[in-house]
C-alpha cells in the first residue's frame, strides 16, 4: 500500500512538473571585467568553460581574487510557461557565489547580491547565501522560444572565488511550493511525562488559500511502518502561518516524517526529523570536580580560576598547596590573586556538600604558556552575529551559571564581531558602540562569577562585519582590552587582505599576528590568543611561532551536516600539530539555537550528527565554544554539553589530537592517546543508514585484550578480545575509552 502511495505521488508530481533549464552544467568563463560582457550579442566563443559547482581556484585560477564573468546560453521554451500551474513568474537559482554577483539576462540587470568595492558603502560579501532571483513572466528581457544569455559579473574579495557548491542551479517557473514552507526548527522538542512534544509550522505566503493534506508519520528506530500517524486535510488561508502540535510517546530516536501535499499540483513539501535521544546520564548529587588536570598562568599577572564542580548546592571549596599570592573563596570556588613564583604546583582542590567530599589534584603551571587545554566557553557569533549586545552576553552568562553548564568547565564568554564603534578623535582609543555601554563593567560582572571575557578584532582597518578594527593601533588596542579586563582575543584577518600583498608569502601572512603577539605581551593579563585566518598558509605549521594559542584551520562553519562533515573530517592533516597551549580550531559549535543574527533557529543537525560533532571536536582537542543562545537551552542540548567524560577527552592533559586510523567506506575510526595511557576510540558512520562496525584492536595499534567503556553513556561495556562489534547510527558515532 505504501509503495503504491509513494508511486502515486511521484506520478502526480511528474505529470505537473515542467522541464527546467539546468544551470549546473559548465558555463563560459573569463577573468576581468568589461561592461560588454553583459551583452547577449557579445562573441564569447573563445572563452573557457568552468563548472559552477566548484570555485575557480580549483579549476585553474589558483589565488585569483578580483572580477570574472560567467555566461550561459540557453533556449527558453514557451511550453515551460504554458504547462505551469501559476504562469506567474520565473525563478532563477544560481547557488552560492563567492563573494558578490550581478546578474544580467539578455543584457538587462535582474539582480545583485553583496556589494562591489565601487558600490556606495564599499565591498560586502554574501558568499554563503544561495542566490535566488525572481522574474515576472511578462518581463521583456525574456526571449521565449529563442536563445537567451545569462551573464553574471562576479567579484571575489578573498579566498575561494566564483560559483560553488551543490545548491540547486536552474531556471524554472515559480509554483505553489515557492509560497509554502514547513518550519520544523523554530520550536525545540520538549520531553514531558514520557511524551515528546514539538510545534511545527506550515506557512502560506501566497495571496490565496492553498488546500492540501498534512501527514505526520513517526517511525520507531529501524521500523519502516509508522508507529504513529496523523492525517489532516487543511486549508491554509492566504498569508497564514498555522501551528500544529506533534505529541507522541517518547520513542528513543524515532524518525518523524512531515509531508504537506498541495491539492492541485500535488507538489509535496516535506521535512524529516530525528527525535532527540539523551545519552548523558543524570548528574550525581554528590560532589565531582570537572576541571582539567592542568592549568597554565603567567607569573605576575592577575589570576582567575574557578573550580568547576557538579553536585547539590550549597558547596564548600578548598585548595591546598596554592602558590604564594593566590587565595580561594570557599563559597564560590573562585581562586584569585597573583603569584610571582614560576613552577609546577600540584594543587589539591576539594569540593564538599551535604552528601560528601571529593578532591582532585590539578597542576597549576606558572610559566609562559597558557591555554594548556583547549579553551571552553561560549562565543556570540553563531547565534547573534552582528546583533550581539551587552544584554545578550549577560543573558547567556547567567544561563551558563544557572543551567549548571559552568560546573562542567564552560568558562569563556567571548564577544565576537559587532561591539566596536569609531575611535576617540583625540586619543585614538577604540570605542564601544551603543550595544556595549560599559565593557569594563561587563568584564567585572563575568569575573565576579568566575567567568572570563573574550573580545574580537582584525589586524586590518575593518572587521569582517565592517566595524573599526586594529590596523595601526595594535599596542593601543591591546592596552585598552587589558584595561577592560579581557582574557581572550580572536584576531580575524578580514580586511587585512587590503594591507597585505595580493598573494602574501608566509612572512607577510605572519606579520600582523606577530605584531599583535608583541602587543599582547606588553599587557599585564593572560590573554588567550586566537588566530582566525581560515587556515591560510597551513597555519597549523606555524601558529605557535606567532604566539597563537589556537588557530582556525578552516572557513566558517554552519549548522548543516555538509559543513560539519566537510570541516570535521578534514582535520587529520593538522592533527599532529596540536599540543598543550596550541590548538587547531575547526570553528565553533553549531548546536542549540543558532542564527548568525537576530532571528534564531534550532540547529539543523540531527541528534546523531550533534553527537558526532561533539565527539569529533573532543577527539581533535578542539576548542569548545558553544555558539548558541544559552538563555534558550533545551533539554537535549544541555544533556549533550554536560557529559564530563566526553569533555575530559577534549581536555586531556596530554594535549594530543586524535588521528584517523582506519577508514572503510563511510566508516572512520579515530584514536586519541590519553594522559593515563588509555585511548579514546571514536567510530564514526558518515552514511545515512545505520551500520554495524567491527573494530579490530590490532589494526588500531592497541593491545589484544581491551577493557571498554562507553563514554557517552558512561558505562563499562566489558572486556573484548581482538575485536568489538557495535551498531553505529547513521551520521552518528560510538565513543569509547579503551584501557
Ligand atoms: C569571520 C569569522 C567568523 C566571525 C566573523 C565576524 O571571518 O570567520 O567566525 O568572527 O568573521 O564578522
Amino acid at each position: 500500500m505504501r509503495t503504491l502511495l509513494v508511486s502515486l505521488f511521484t506520478l502526480l508530481c511528474t505529470a505537473v512538473a515542467t522541464a527546467q533549464i539546468d544551470l549546473s552544467q559548465p558555463w563560459k568563463f573569463k577573468t576581468g571585467d568589461l561592461p560588454a560582457w553583459a551583452d547577449p550579442a557579445f562573441d564569447d566563443r573563445d572563452w573557457g568553460m568552468i563548472s559552477p559547482t566548484k570555485d575557480w581556484e580549483s579549476q585553474g585560477f589558483a589565488n585569483y581574487n578580483g572580477y570574472a564573468w560567467y555566461r550561459f546560453h540557453f533556449n527558453l521554451p514557451s511550453s515551460m510557461r504554458d504547462q505551469s500551474h501559476l504562469k506567474d513568474g520565473l525563478r532563477l537559482l544560481l547557488g552560492k557565489i563567492d563573494d558578490v554577483d550581478m546578474v544580467f539576462l539578455n543584457g538587462k540587470k535582474i539582480g545583485q547580491m553583496g556589494q562591489f568595492p565601487s558600490d556606495p558603502g564599499g565591498y560586502a560579501t554574501k558568499w554563503d547565501v544561495p542566490r535566488r532571483y525572481l522574474l515576472p513572466v511578462d518581463d521583456p528581457a525574456l526571449r521565449w522560444d529563442a536563445e537567451n544569455v545569462l551573464s553574471v559579473r562576479v567579484y571575489d574579495g578573498d579566498g575561494g572565488g566564483g560559483f560553488f557548491g551543490n545548491d540547486p542551479k536552474n531556471l524554472n517557473m515559480v509554483d505553489l511550493s515557492d509560497f509554502l514552507s514547513v518550519d520544523a526548527t523554530s520550536e525545540p522538542f520538549v520531553f514531558a511525562d514520557k511524551k515528546i512534544r514539538k510545534k511545527i509550522f506550515l506557512e502560506n505566503k501566497f495571496n490565496r488559500p492553498i488546500d492540501g493534506q498534512y501527514v505526520v508519520q513517526v517511525f520507531e528506530n529501524k521500523k519502516d511502518q509508522p508507529t504513529y500517524e496523523q492525517k489532516l486535510d487543511i486549508t491554509l488561508n492566504a498569508k497564514e502561518r498555522r501551528s500544529l502540535d506533534l505529541d507522541f510517546p517518547n520513542l528513543q530516536r524515532a524518525r518523524v516524517q512531515i509531508r504537506f501535499t498541495e491539492k492541485i499540483t500535488a507538489a509535496v513539501l516535506s521535512a524529516e526529523l530525528e527525535t532527540p535521544y539523551l545519552l548523558t546520564p543524570p548528574e550525581s548529587p554528590r560532589p565531582r570536580i570537572n576541571n582539567a588536570e592542568v592549568y597554565g598562568a603567567r607569573p605576575g599577572h592577575l589570576f582567575l580560576y574557578t573550580i568547576a564542580a557538579t553536585g547539590d548546592r550549597p558547596m564548600q571549596y578548598q585548595a591546598a598547596k596554592l602558590p604564594a599570592g593566590l587565595r580561594i573563596d570557599a563559597l564560590t570556588g573562585i581562586i584569585t590573586g597573583s603569584t610571582s613564583e614560576r613552577g609546577i604546583f600540584s594543587v589539591t582542590l576539594s569540593a564538599a556538600n551535604s552528601l560528601g567530599t571529593t578532591s582532585k589534584i590539578v597542576n597549576f603551571v606558572i610559566g609562559d604558556n597558557i591555554a594548556l587545554t583547549p579553551p571552553m566557553g561560549w562565543n556570540s557569533w553563531n547565534c547573534w552575529g552582528l546583533s550581539v549586545s551587552d544584554a545578550k552576553v549577560r543573558q547567556s552568562a547567567d544561563a551558563l551559571l544557572k543551567s549548571g553548564l559552568a560546573n562542567h568547565g564552560w568558562n569563556y564568554m567571548n564577544i565576537d564581531d559587532g561591539w566596536e564603534a569609531l575611535r576617540d578623535t583625540v586619543t585614538g582609543e577604540i570605542l564601544t558602540n551603543e550595544k556595549f555601554p560599559n565593557m569594563r563593567g561587563l568584564a567585572d560582572y563575568l569575573h565576579s562569577h568566575g567567568l572570563k571575557m573574550g573580545i574580537y578584532s582584525s589586524p586590518g582597518p575593518f572587521t569582517c562585519g565592517g566595524y573599526t578594527a586594529t590596523w595601526q593601533h595594535e599596542e593601543q588596542d591591546a592596552m585598552t582590552w587589558a584595561k577592560w579586563g579581557v582574557d581572550y582575543l580572536k584576531y580575524d584577518w578580514c580586511s587585512y587582505g587590503q594591507i597585505a600583498p595580493a598573494s602574501p608569502n608566509l612572512k607577510e601572512m605572519q606579520r600582523p599576528y606577530r605584531v599583535m603577539q608583541a602587543a599582547l605581551a606588553k599587557t599585564n593579563r593572560d590573554i588567550v590568543y586566537s588566530l582566525c585566518q581560515y587556515g591560510m598558509g597551513n597555519v597549523w605549521e606555524w601558529g605557535d611561532q606567532v604566539g597563537g594559542n589556537l588557530w582556525r584551520t578552516t572557513g566558517d562553519i554552519t549548522d548543516t551536516w555538509e559543513s560539519l562533515e566537510g570541516i570535521g573530517f578534514q582535520q587529520n592533516i593538522s592533527a599532529p600539530y596540536a599540543k598543550s597551549g596550541h590548538w587547531n580550531d575547526p570553528d565553533m559549535l553549531i548546536v542549540g539555537w543558532v542564527g548568525w543574527g537576530d532571528k534564531l533557529h534550532q540547529t539543523r543537525l540531527t541528534p546523531s550528527e550533534q553527537y558526532t560533532h561533539i565527539s569529533l571536536w573532543a577527539m581533535l582537542s578542539a576548542p569548545l565554544l558553544i555558539g548558541c543562545d544559552l538563555a534558550r537551552l533545551d533539554d537535549f542540548t544541555k544533556n549533550l554539553l554536560s557529559n564530563d567524560e566526553v569533555i575530559a577527552i577534549d581536555q586531556d592533559a596530554a594535549g594530543k589530537a586524535g588521528r584517523l586510523v582506519k577508514q572503510d567506506g563511510d566508516t572512520q575510526i579515530w584514536v586519541k592517546e590519553l594522559n593515563d595511557g588509555s585511548r579514546a576510540v571514536a567510530i564514526f558512520n558518515r552514511n545515512m543508514a545505520d551500520r554495524n562496525v567491527t573494530v579490530n584492536w590490532a589494526e588500531l595499534g592497541l593491545k589484544n585484550y581491551a577493557t571498554v567503556r562507553d563514554v557517552w553513556r558512561q558505562q563499562d561495556v566489558g572486556k573484548f578480545k581482538k575485536t568489538l562489534t557495535t551498531a553505529v547510527y547513521g551520521h552518528g558515532v560510538v565513543l569509547l575509552r579503551v584501557y
